[in-house]
């Protein structure tokens, strides 16, 4: 028994949860200081949805944030998410790019990168555990967390056991779904304890109600650290709130040590924060609310609501019920892949196409058909011949890395983009989101050069004429 760790998720998963990730930095920066102070294991900062988004609807240079926040955070360990292969973006990079891409993430100021695969292959995670550990970064790999007959504790523990192998520093149970119950992850977090030396941290979203207790249960299992965001972007499908999870530990062996009266003063901060987000529509009180849906179809709150606006859009709203009696079967088909991005839309699309054409994958997108050749990593369970016929034809399955067919591509980007770079990070950015980051360095261009325009100006008035 000793002292449970928190990391603080409300500069990046708390407002992607709740305000679709639209905190500007500006806001971020008075209370970087008291933050600092708290004593949090860590403070998840950076990664996920946070990059895009600066770029795409906040005009923001995410590295230049990222330098920002560990200017004034001098003691807290920074964190940020990482999609294995896929970095931050929705393809397999080549590893020449997430090498780089690692590298320059520790250099801005990451200390640890947490590193997850859709699919929980670990062959995906390989070269980014590897580029974190030579930059002098904490690896901590992330379990993708889902339900199905064969996602069972035995499973989770040969999946930690081999991450431990791989050079993981520490491990996360990463429930993204807020599905996993305080009975099985008390049991899940004892043999994962038994079984792996590296500390071991949960991380889940409240979306469905029952992260609270399984946090609990997890804590008297032994769990080393737990997620929480600061109540005004906590609970809801955000994480548990930081203040109840930490009054909620105080007088036992678990005690978190953090003073509640410092967590208020920083809550304070970003209420009227949270106020204005609610005033302009942006943060919508549906997702403060409890959604049991989730536990009884066991897939995450996002893809509900992507299969509801789907079929509506597609006047098909009658058959929402037939299409969430598809998915389990379309995961069963599939070789139980976890429902986390970008599985969860691809198994939705094949749902929602199979139930409205009447015929099981008469339509089959592409990603799928990449899927089931292999391209994506392994799946948890071998695809039957006859599902794969159907699919891919007589297509050959390739059953290798999958970042080994790609060619190095760095130069290449770096050739793109020849006359916007200002700084070596310029490229990833580009790599990972072309069109929205060329209008972003195309805004950087014109605001720099409008501030040239007024230093003339300045000048022209202060000359004697
Ligand atoms: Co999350």
């Amino acid at each position: 028994m000793a002292n449970v760790k928190i990391t603080e998720t409300i500069l990046r998963d708390g407002h992607q949860s709740l305000i679709a990730t639209r905190m500007k930095t500006e806001e971020m920066l008075p209370i970087l200081e008291k933050l600092d102070k708290v004593g949090y294991h860590a403070l998840e900062v950076w990664g996920g949805a946070t990059f895009d988004a600066c770029l795409r609807f906040l005009n923001e240079d995410p590295w230049e944030r990222l330098r920002k926040i560990r200017k004034k955070v001098k003691n807290t360990k920074l964190q940020m998410l990482l999609r294995g292969q896929n970095l931050l973006g929705y393809k397999n990079y080549p590893d020449d790019v997430v090498e780089e891409f690692v590298k320059k993430s520790v250099e801005n100021g990451i200390d640890i990168i947490r590193i997850f695969d859709a699919l929980n292959d670990v062959r995906n995670l390989r070269t980014s555990i590897r580029a974190t550990k030579k930059a002098g970064g904490h690896a901590q790999t992330a379990i993708s967390y889902t339900v199905s007959p064969v996602h069972n504790i035995n499973y989770y523990v040969n999946l930690a056991k081999e991450m431990e192998k791989e050079g993981a520093d520490s491990i996360c149970i990463k429930d993204m779904a807020g599905i996993l119950l305080p009975y099985e992850a008390e049991e899940l977090v004892k043999e994962l304890k038994a079984n792996v030396k590296v500390p071991i941290e949960m991380h889940s979203h409240f979306t469905s109600g029952i992260a609270n207790q399984m946090y609990m249960k997890a804590v008297e299992a032994g769990i080393d650290i737990i997620d929480t965001a600061l109540s005004p972007f906590g609970n809801g499908t955000s994480q548990p709130a930081t203040e109840p999870m930490v009054a909620s530990l105080q007088k036992s062996p678990y005690d978190t040590g953090l003073d509640l009266n410092l967590l208020n003063e920083i809550a304070e901060y970003f209420r009227p924060i949270k106020e204005k987000y609610m005033k302009s529509g942006i943060l919508n009180p549906k997702v403060l609310g409890v959604n049991a849906k989730t536990l009884i179809y066991q897939v995450p709150g996002g893809m509900l609501s992507n299969l509801v606006s789907q079929l509506e859009k597609q006047g098909s709203i009658d058959k929402f019920e037939k299409v969430l009696e598809e998915v389990p079967k379309v995961r069963e088909d599939l070789g139980y892949p976890p429902l986390v991005t970008p599985m969860s839309q691809m198994v939705g699309t094949q749902s929602v196409f199979n139930v409205i054409l009447g015929e099981r994958y008469k339509m089959v997108p592409s990603e799928i058909k990449n899927y089931v050749k292999g391209l994506y990593g392994k799946p948890t369970v071998e695809i039957s011949k006859e599902i794969k016929e159907k699919i891919i034809g007589n297509d050959e399955v390739y059953t290798g890395r999958p970042a080994d067919l790609l060619e190095p591509q760095l130069q290449n980007y770096k050739n793109e983009i020849k006359e916007y770079i200002e700084q070596d990070e310029d490229v990833l950015s580009y790599a990972l989101f072309p069109q929205v980051a060329i209008k972003y360095f195309q805004y950087r261009q014109a605001e720099k050069y409008k501030i040239d325009n007024s230093l003339l100006d300045k000048e022209d008035k202060t000359y004697p004429v």
